[in-house]
């Protein structure tokens, strides 16, 4: 279908995992001389719905995507790291005990943040040469940093002979390296879904209780897609929006006399917060119930019933948490406009992407349709992929 002016959608394939694996031992082999002793993956994820929960003790209903991150590792004698990337320039080399708050800065720093985290439980993590391949679009709001943790740990757990370590374990070293070295203050979704994603489902987290359950998400049975539309707008998690807007929730709970927002009922009285504190929980109140209903959806096999569900989320995103974006509302609006059933902005908002549950046969005219409004808006081109739900973190070769 042609689109406004000449240029077409862009679409970001999931690469094959054989030919994947295949290019970053090539690329070990190239920079360091040897051969890699293990090749280890993590996939980026989605959010369906759920957004700004994690961190209020809340439950969220993610999902793996097929892109995933990487890496090709070797264990070294002498405590060195050296870690380099197909996608980036900058390479470090150092000890973990260069490693620490705010060091190292840039890519590395998720990287060896998880070697000195897992080092810091007792792992006996040894020096180690690693390559990263990421295929996980990078600053899109897809936990391109949690894929790029989750992968590093399970392949660190192996080379400290821990290969069992547990998903907990691991899990929070990834965070810990996000939160401290890296300085994001994110609530712990990504790497959660990143380790325990499973093909064919979304992953039901809820934080509060530390549990999960996987959710089936059979969307081609039932004729649909969805369509994730990375805006290609600057998103951050370590500007301060976020983090502000994690306070206000942290403040919110304590003036409401509970540890999680979560915990509040749905119907508790919000009269007494300032009007602005009172629109956050009101989003998150609302975002759970949302929550619940979607699972209910899912598993009375009626897939469809979640477009209302998503377009109240985005709705409430823009309008109580004010964290969506001209760009993100452009998307869900367009995709809406073009047949899809629901769309909302995902993950933690201000740019990044928006998913978009669509019929399948529409799904190229959607994209379309979108690639479209954004041209006509003077908008950067908008790329786009597919979200069928793909497997948690693994070892690949
Ligand atoms: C980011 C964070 C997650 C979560 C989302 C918002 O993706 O990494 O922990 O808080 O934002 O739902």
């Amino acid at each position: 279908m042609s689109t406004a002016g000449t240029s077409q959608p862009v679409w970001l394939p999931a690469p094959a995992d054989a030919e994947a694996a295949d290019a970053v031992i090539r690329t070990f082999r190239a920079a360091f001389g040897t051969d890699p002793v293990g090749v280890w993956s993590a996939p980026g994820r989605v959010n369906l719905i759920g957004e700004h929960v994690d961190y209020n003790g809340g439950w969220c209903l993610p999902l793996a995507l097929p892109h995933r991150t990487r890496v090709a590792a070797r264990p070294r004698a002498d405590g060195r790291v050296r870690l380099l990337s197909r996608q980036e320039e900058q390479r470090w080399e150092g000890t973990l005990v260069d490693v620490g708050p705010g060091r190292p800065r840039g890519w590395p720093a998720y990287a060896a943040g998880v070697l000195w985290a897992l080092s810091e439980r007792g792992l006996a993590v040894p020096g180690v040469d690693l390559v990263v391949d990421g295929a996980v679009p990078l600053g899109a709001g897809l936990s391109s940093s949690a894929a790029l943790e989750c992968a590093v740990a399970l392949a660190a757990a192996s080379l400290a002979e821990k290969p069992d370590a547990s998903t907990e374990l691991l899990h929070r070293a990834c965070v810990r390296a996000e939160n401290e070295v890296a300085g994001a203050p994110t609530g712990g979704m990504d790497q959660a879904v990143a380790l325990g994603g499973r093909a064919g489902h979304a992953l039901l987290l809820d934080v509060g209780r530390g549990t999960s359950r996987p959710v089936p998400l059979d969307l081609v049975r039932h004729e649909l897609a969805l369509l994730v539309i990375d805006t290609r707008t600057p998103h951050r998690l370590t500007d301060g929006q976020y983090a502000q807007r994690r306070r206000t929730c942290e403040e919110a709970a304590a003036a409401l006399g509970v540890s999680h927002l979560a915990q509040l009922h749905a119907s508790t009285d919000l009269s007494g917060l300032d009007p602005i504190a009172g629109r956050r929980v009101r989003h998150v109140l609302t975002e759970l119930a949302r929550v619940t209903a979607a699972v209910t959806a899912l598993e009375r096999g009626r897939p469809a019933d979640l477009g209302p569900l998503l377009l109240a989320s985005h709705a409430s995103l823009r309008e109580d948490y004010e964290v969506s974006s001209p760009e993100l509302d452009l998307a869900v609006t367009a995709a809406v406009g073009a047949g899809a059933a629901g769309a909302r902005m995902t993950g933690g908002g201000f740019g990044g992407s928006a998913v978009a549950l669509a019929p399948r046969g529409a799904l190229a005219e959607v994209a379309a349709a979108v690639h479209a409004a954004f041209t006509a808006a003077g908008m950067r081109a908008p790329r786009f992929l597919e979200a069928l739900p793909g497997a948690g973190a693994r070892r690949d070769r």
